[in-house]
């Protein structure tokens, strides 16, 4: 599907985030492996988290799904039942690898795979670790690449130094780790998101955490509860960059999540001069979030590098964009973890954003971006990559003439109603 978009002469007015992606997947996740019941509200109906309901639908467990709100009849770890069906976790990297995680503890067959994105990705950073645990694997390339094959059951727990600061390994192994013998310690060189830490602790399991390692005790069961899902930063991050760069705009974002690991995308916009303010802010004990209000301000260029990436790593695209409006270069380091995502980063950023007309360089970890750049409409492309969609929607609301995105439809994935609200933004726009 391809969508035709305008530039735009401002955007103005509230939008409600949908639910955070991360969270989402992990309530359904835990909750499937919990004794008893657990109800989420806010879920994201996304494409993403909808392949881990189906997923663990396979596997025997009761889950009812209308909009946001999710019921779960969880039976316990050792409740699951061998699928009779390969899971599936279409474009969902935290599907496949936290699952895995799961599927190392439970002494059954299975086999998961994934679309033609998941098919590139390395697997081998989650599979090496739970294989050392004592789970079968096999894949292509010695387990790296999907399809994969996995038969859990009797792990051990291990002390993991992961050479990659990711959530989505600390989660797999800790997981994996729920009914090891002994204990399971991962440790990374940056902090990655804390949501499994944070969200064990709801469903009853202890995790401690010293600095940037999180160990947890085999032999802990999860107990059902209730999540609220707060709204994703990283869906916010497309009106924060918006509202700082489209003139003539001012946002409102409803319930955003406010959990430290992820408010980098916040960090780097006010030191660049964004002009955002955070509001009522709540849910502390648990995933904080608060409102947040941006409005158009003169961005200058600044480098964002070293322990910060991990807190804004899904949100470099469209730093990259607000970066194409600040006065001076932005330089962006030590963020080689872009060229395995849903896209290889680097290059699609570099390469859709040079077709409007932006002076922007790839380097070996990152990209060097020439601000005030008057952006081209163009025919661009999201490759099927839900971020790069929406950046270079954002990018359209900017450009001189039409521009044509190719694949609009991938953003689907983590926000279904974006193209809605930005329209919606628009209409608030007219006689303001
Ligand atoms: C995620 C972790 C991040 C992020 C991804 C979601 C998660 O990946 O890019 O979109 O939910 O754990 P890594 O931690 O592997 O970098």
């Amino acid at each position: 599907m391809s969508k035709r978009l305008k530039p735009v002469s401002g955007l103005h007015g509230t939008i409600q985030i949908p639910g955070d992606k991360s969270i989402s997947h992990r309530a359904v996740m835990f909750g499937s492996i919990a004794d008893g019941r657990t109800t989420v509200t806010g879920f994201l109906p996304g494409d993403d988290c909808l392949s881990t309901v189906d997923c663990f639908r396979k596997m025997g467990v009761s889950i009812e799904q209308k909009k946001d709100t999710v019921i779960i009849e969880g039976k316990g770890l050792k409740g699951l039942k061998e699928p009779m069906d390969i899971l599936d976790a279409g474009n969902s990297g935290t599907t496949i690898r936290l699952m895995l995680g799961i599927l190392a503890n439970t002494p059954f067959h299975s086999c998961m795979t994934g679309d033609s994105s998941i098919a590139k990705r390395p697997m081998k950073r989650v599979t090496n670790p739970l294989r050392e645990m004592g789970a079968a694997i096999e894949g292509r390339d010695q387990g790296n690449y999907v399809p994969l094959s996995i038969r859990g059951g009797q792990c051990k727990g291990i002390d993991y130094h992961s050479p990659v600061a990711s959530a989505q390994v600390k989660s797999a192994i800790l997981l994996a780790g729920l009914s090891a013998e002994g204990t399971t310690s991962v440790t990374e060189p940056f902090k990655s998101r804390d949501h499994t830490e944070r969200m064990l602790g709801a469903f009853g399991c202890k995790v401690d955490v010293d600095g940037n390692t999180a160990s947890i005790n085999g032999g802990q069961g999860l107990t059902g509860t209730h999540i609220e899902v707060p709204g994703d930063i990283s869906s916010a991050a497309f009106f924060l960059v918006a509202g700082s760069i489209i003139p003539n705009s001012e946002i409102t974002l409803k319930k955003v999540g406010m959990n430290p690991t992820r408010t980098g995308i916040i960090d780097v916009l006010k030191e660049m001069g964004a002009d955002i303010t955070v509001s009522h802010i709540e849910g502390e004990d648990a995933e904080p979030y608060a409102d947040l209000t941006v409005k158009t301000s003169r961005l200058n260029g600044i480098e964002i590098s070293g322990s910060i990436i991990p807190r804004l790593i899904d949100e470099i695209p469209i730093i990259a964009l607000a970066a194409t409006q600040a006065t001076g270069t932005t330089v962006i380091k030590d963020a080689a973890e872009l060229k395995v995502k849903e896209t290889n980063r680097i290059d699609t950023v570099v390469h859709e954003l040079q077709k409007m007309g932006v002076e922007i360089e790839a380097t070996s970890d990152g990209m060097i971006i020439k601000g005030t750049s008057s952006l081209k409409g163009a025919e661009v492309d999201s490759h099927g990559d839900h971020r790069i969609g929406m950046m270079l929607a954002v990018a359209s609301c900017l450009g001189e003439g039409e521009t044509t995105l190719l694949n609009s439809d991938a953003v689907s994935v983590s926000y279904p109603g974006f193209f809605g609200e930005l329209e919606k933004l628009q209409n608030e726009n007219i006689g303001v």
